[in-house]
């Protein structure tokens, strides 16, 4: 069980700085793509993104992006190294999951290949699909996120032998 009271949910950050020092920790992370000023610039814009914090301290951020229709992408999800493993990955994937599946019944898709992320998925009733079996809207969004930076970055995790799992909630799924 995550402990609720302890982190307070915004929708905007405190300060500037408290972004900006969480993206440099992301940045070091092997498992989630870096993510940039202005892409949390553009979530802040788009009210896709959630603050936790414990008192001043920014603890982690949970975002999501729309897709195509109802279907939306749950993530990114990144909780700052000092608060690992005491429930606040859970607080924050429970709170977009339920927050995205209320509003207008949201399809949900995530991808990842942080192992202990693909069972966080499983266990909130995620289903894994291959590529090639995503539902039409998701690929066509995969394929424009595509840049030959990101390419290069896909086939060199390939060669490493890094697993990128996709998943979906579609509502048949529990
Ligand atoms: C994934 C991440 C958000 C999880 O955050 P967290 O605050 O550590 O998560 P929690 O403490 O709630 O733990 C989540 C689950 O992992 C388990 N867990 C935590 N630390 C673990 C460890 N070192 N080894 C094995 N399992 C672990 C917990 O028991 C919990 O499982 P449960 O749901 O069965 O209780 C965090 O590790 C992170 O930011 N990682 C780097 C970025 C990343 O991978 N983001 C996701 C991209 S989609």
């Amino acid at each position: 069980m995550y402990p609720l009271e302890r982190f307070e949910i915004t929708q905007q950050p405190k300060r500037q700085v408290d972004i900006l020092m969480l993206l440099d920790e992301v940045k070091r992370s092997p498992f989630i793509g870096e993510i940039s000023p202005d892409e949390i610039t553009r979530l802040l814009r788009e009210d896709a993104v959630l603050f936790f914090y414990e008192g001043d301290i920014l603890a982690g951020l949970a975002g999501w992006n729309t897709i195509h229709g109802t279907w939306v992408e749950a993530g990114p999800f990144y909780t700052a190294e000092a608060y690992r493993g005491q429930g606040l990955g859970s607080l924050m994937f429970d709170t977009t999951v339920e927050r995205l599946q209320r509003q207008a019944g949201h399809k949900l898709y995530a991808v990842t290949k942080n192992p202990m992320v693909k069972l966080m998925f499983l266990k909130r009733g995620f289903h894994q699909v291959r590529i090639w079996a995503l539902p039409r809207a998701v690929q066509v969004y995969l394929l424009k996120k595509l840049t030959p930076r990101r390419l290069l970055r896909h086939v060199r995790k390939l060669r490493f032998g890094d697993s990128v799992s996709h998943f979906i909630k579609d509502g048949s799924s529990g």
